[in-house]
């Protein structure tokens, strides 16, 4: 079976909730004949019911982008994955390369939100990717290995079907340099192997593995074309639909 291409608008912080509706409303007519991609949008959770429900009845789905494990509790500012659900949402990005690096989210905090969102049937997109100082110092491999298997710890195969991970190399983050293809190719590779490892073969035959980082309509179907690469997490090119809906029909 064919992996059918995920792609993923992240509009970090960006967007109010006026001006995510003028999103979906120009964005929703541009893509509304793609049936090859599942499409995701995932606008600030402030907007998010909003979005979901000008969503209802199109072939785009709403997604958050972070959530906290807990069920509920005393975790102020933060929101629970049955609260995502309740708005509307049915992705959830988690460890984005900017949680880990400015709210000091770690392997073992990506792990257990990744535990909450399966048990609450939320489609999980789990970010990876290397620092450029890792990448030049050789330890790609070993960073990759360390994201993917802490992620995926005490996943059974059995719950890995709904699981997407999203390759993102810090260094091409928001900074108009892009892994070459082959260079995403091999780190998909190398993220499918240990997938294998931990979940066995066919999990990690079916699992979806996106590329995230500086995706723009120029570069995205040299990079989607690549057999490895599953789909598109999209940050700064997702913020105007004419660019994210030209992503969507690389
Ligand atoms: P970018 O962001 O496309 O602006 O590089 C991607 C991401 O951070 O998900």
């Amino acid at each position: 079976m064919p992996r059918k291409p995920l792609i993923a608008a992240n509009w970090k912080m960006h967007k109010t909730p006026a001006e995510s509706i003028a999103f979906v409303e120009a964005f929703l007519p541009l893509v509304a004949d793609d049936r090859r991609s599942d499409i995701v949008v995932c606008p600030p959770t402030i907007s998010l019911s909003l979005v979901a429900d000008a969503l209802v009845g199109s072939n785009v789905a709403a997604g958050a982008k972070n959530m906290h494990y807990a069920e509920e509790g005393a975790f102020t500012g933060e929101t629970s994955a049955a609260m995502l659900i309740a708005v509307g949402a049915t992705y959830a990005i988690l460890g984005h390369s900017e949680r880990r690096q400015y709210f000091n989210e770690t392997d073992e905090t990506v792990n257990k939100k990744l535990h909450t969102a399966l048990r609450h049937k939320l489609l999980p997109i789990v970010c990876v990717g290397e620092l450029l100082s890792e990448r030049e110092s050789g330890s790609t491999g070993d960073v990759l290995v360390r994201q993917v298997s802490g992620a995926l710890a005490d996943i059974a195969p059995e719950q890995a079907a709904p699981i997407a991970i999203a390759y993102e190399p810090i260094w091409a983050i928001g900074t108009g340099k892009t892994a070459t293809p082959e260079m995403a190719a091999q780190a998909h590779l190398l993220i499918r192997s240990e997938v294998a490892r931990r979940l066995g073969r066919e999990s990690a035959d079916q699992m979806r593995i996106l590329y995230g980082g500086s995706v723009k309509p120029e570069n995205a179907a040299s990079l989607l074309n690549q057999p490895e690469i599953d789909g598109a997490l999209v940050g700064g090119a997702s913020l105007k639909a004419d660019s994210f809906a030209q992503i969507v029909k690389y």
